[in-house]
């Protein structure tokens, strides 16, 4: 079995958020399975940074880097497209060449498949910034032999993010423009390249279970509710994994003491070193709370902001580590403003210190209003750290009474009185180390995962 994986961020190399994890542990995965599989990606200015990795060039505008045994990483030179400090933004919104951007990418991830040899019987594409090559498969490319028998798997991380265009920009696909119609990428009068990817994949699948059921509702669909029923029987939902090597509280480089399931009042040492690092007040006793993440409208910084002050009214401690939109910066600002010994702000992209936020908090606050898989939940089990969510998506999946804490209705009052819920829990010593326990022991290994993927590849080969 040989696999093709592209993907628009992957770690080690490039990473905005939880696509670049799956992108980059899959693959890992997939290997000890024993399935061939190589990986595509842009060569971003980024990617030179990646610690230890050995840069290859293997064609005039593709580089290639190793990760896990044997699996090459190619990455896609264009530097008018991809040497830029962001990937997809800047603080003023969008690229406005996006389009061509990853046009131009799913193209030439194709061609470089071709140039190297790698008849994969199966492209694995993430997201709309290769959704793209799902339709060249079944257009552009149908004539050549080569890709006569490639398949495609398409994954949606997150249906609130279609890759829009204005119509003016269709020619920029380089697709007929017959395809420019409601049947396929034609979305409003604008161009909707997930669309694309839905309608030409030959299997669709989302990163959880419950989250492919929501996106065919009119409340999660974000207007393709209609085109993802119509390809019901090819939708598919598997839960991600966590890469427990690079989550792991046992090996974790980042953070100021290790500690395991079973040494888990360890965790306080961590707990001590954030604060006094934040800027906070070191006390054990006030229940620590942490939110790593992007600052986007799906969040749940709405109700956080609306819950803020009655928040601050309780005996905890916030800190907040952030990326994403301004409106969302500004709104976390004015909080920090108004409670400064209560809540500590850190904006921008940090790796170690999520990883020492993990460690860390006694709590995990992730009130997403809708979230397809969600990360930040599962590190959290990890570290010992108790996730309290709204149920929705992947959270509704992995979340439970028994190792967290889980509100049904979207509001500002159902946030606050489970957090109060937690609090109280937090000081009974007989109840707090058991949810600890069963957090630390819960299981979401890639290793799960990457058997449901490997099912669904034979199942789109036999098609
Ligand atoms: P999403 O992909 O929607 O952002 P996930 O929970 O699936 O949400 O994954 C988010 C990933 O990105 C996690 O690995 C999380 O730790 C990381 N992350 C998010 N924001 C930041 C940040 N500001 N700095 C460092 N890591 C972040
Ligand atoms: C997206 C989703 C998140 C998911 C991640 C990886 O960014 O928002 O829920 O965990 O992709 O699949």
């Amino acid at each position: 079995m040989k696999i093709a994986i592209c993907a628009s961020e992957v770690v080690p190399f490039a990473k905005t958020g939880g696509l670049a994890d799956v992108a980059g542990a899959l693959p890992l995965a997939l290997e000890k399975k024993g399935v061939e599989v190589v990986v595509v990606m842009p060569a971003y200015a980024c990617v030179k940074k990646a610690k230890k990795a050995k840069f290859k060039k293997v064609l005039a505008d593709v580089s290639c880097a190793f990760i896990g045994k044997k699996i090459p990483v190619y990455f896609i030179e264009k530097e008018e497209y991809f040497d830029r400090d962001n990937l997809y933004t800047t603080k003023t919104g969008d690229y406005p060449d996006n389009l061509d951007r990853f046009s131009y990418f799913s193209k030439r991830a194709l061609s470089v498949l071709k140039e190297i040899g790698f008849q994969a019987d199966c492209v694995h594409c993430h997201d709309w910034q290769t959704a793209l090559i799902p339709v060249y498969l079944k257009t552009i490319c149908a004539g050549d032999p080569f890709f006569q028998h490639m398949k495609s798997v398409f994954t949606i991380h997150n249906i609130g993010y279609q890759g829009l265009f204005l119509k003016e920009e269709f020619p920029k696909t380089g697709l007929d423009w017959n395809l420019f119609s409601m049947e396929t990428l034609e979305f409003f009068n604008k161009v909707n390249i997930l669309k694309g990817g839905i309608v030409f994949s030959d299997v669709i699948n989302t990163v959880s279970p419950t989250y492919s059921r929501e996106i065919q509702t009119k409340e999660f669909g974000f207007g393709l509710e209609g085109v993802l029923q119509k390809r019901r029987d090819s939708l598919f939902g598997i839960l991600n994994g966590l890469d427990y090597d690079i989550w792991n509280p046992a090996t974790d480089e980042y953070i100021a003491k290790r500690y395991s399931a079973d040494k888990a009042e360890e965790k306080s040492r961590n707990k001590a070193y954030l604060q006094k690092t934040c800027g906070l007040p070191v006390k054990d006793t006030t229940p620590l709370v942490g939110i790593v993440s992007r600052l986007a409208q799906q969040k749940g910084f709405d109700i956080i902001a609306e819950a803020i002050d009655d928040m601050c009214r309780m005996d905890i401690q916030l800190v907040i580590l952030g990326a994403g939109d301004a409106k969302y910066q500004q709104v976390l600002e004015q909080m920090m403003k108004k409670y400064p010994k209560i809540i500590s702000l850190n904006l921008g992209f940090n790796d170690p210190l999520a990883h020492a936020i993990y460690a860390g908090s006694d709590l995990f606050l992730m009130p997403s209003h809708y979230e397809p898989c969600g990360l930040g939940q599962m590190i959290s089990f990890r570290y010992g750290t108790i996730p309290l969510v709204f149920r929705t998506g992947g959270l509704a999946d992995t979340v439970t009474e028994d190792n967290g804490f889980i509100f049904d209705e979207y509001s500002k009052e159902a946030l606050v009185s489970t957090i109060k819920k937690a609090v109280v829990l937090f000081k009974d010593k007989k109840k707090w180390p058991r949810i600890v326990r069963n957090a630390m022991n819960e299981n979401f290994s890639w290793d799960i995962a990457a058997e449901k993927y490997r099912d669904l590849y034979n199942k789109v080969h036999s098609l």
